[in-house]
């Protein structure tokens, strides 16, 4: 059962945890389908509520282990990351099953040429600074699926299957965080000129030609 305690007017309202095995008991609607080394991905509904279930044990038999590491992986990187509001919470923890909460959102490119693009643009640079400031860094932000809008413009961040932590990788961790801070800015640079092109200073605009010049096998994207 999920329960929704109140909390203060601008701030998120705690989720509790749910039953796993009601989650797990449950077809539900399927969002991603998985693959030998992606979890399936299946939206649930516990009570009233939507959850989402992202279930590694659809991966192959004998990548077993894998599957439990990039659940746990996962599991870690997210609970890193609980006290932002831009995060969804995590629910439930299971031996390669992950439960989130359900964030009521579109992917962010559906926002091109929208007013709220630009919001929606220094709203997602802030988010990173965040995730950053806890010590995660995304690497997946290119893709449009793993930013998602609500119809109220609250951007969230989901999808920290390739996230790292650095501090998970002792010194060296430390030589990965300039580049993995880079990574991530350059996906951030990419959206802003994607949704809202005119916030870009010319500074950000000299460092995305940059650093397109570097993928010179780039996509016209
Ligand atoms: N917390 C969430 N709230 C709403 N939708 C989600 C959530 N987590 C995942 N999804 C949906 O499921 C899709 C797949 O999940 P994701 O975590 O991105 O896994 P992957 O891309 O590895 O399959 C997302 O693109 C999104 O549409
Ligand atoms: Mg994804």
């Amino acid at each position: 059962m999920i329960t929704r305690p109140l909390a203060p007017a601008d701030t998120r309202p705690q989720v509790m945890k749910v039953d796993l095995e009601e989650v797990l008991a449950q077809p539900g609607r399927l969002l991603s389908p998985g693959r030998w080394n992606k979890p399936q991905v299946r939206e649930v509904t516990v009570g009233d509520h939507p959850v989402i279930l992202k279930d590694w044990r659809t991966m192959a038999r004998w990548l077993r282990p894998l599957a439990r590491h990039l659940a746990r992986r996962e599991a870690r990187i997210y609970g890193l990351l609980q006290h932002l509001e831009s995060v969804p919470r995590v629910l439930q923890v299971g031996d390669r099953t992950l439960v989130l909460e359900q964030v009521p959102g579109r992917r962010i490119s559906r926002l091109r040429g929208h007013r709220a693009a630009a919001t929606a643009a220094q709203a997602l640079e802030e988010i990173v600074a965040r995730i950053h400031a806890a010590g995660v860094y995304h690497f997946d932000m290119r893709k449009r699926d793993n930013i998602l809008v609500t119809d109220e413009g609250k951007v969230y961040l989901i999808d920290f299957t390739t996230s790292v932590a650095p501090r998970h990788y002792g010194p060296l961790g430390w030589l990965l965080r300039p580049v993995a801070a880079l990574v991530d800015r350059y996906a951030v640079l990419k959206w802003k000129n994607a949704l809202a092109p005119e916030v870009l200073s010319t500074s950000e605009r000299r460092l995305l030609r940059g650093l397109d010049r570097l993928r010179p096998w780039r996509k016209n994207n």
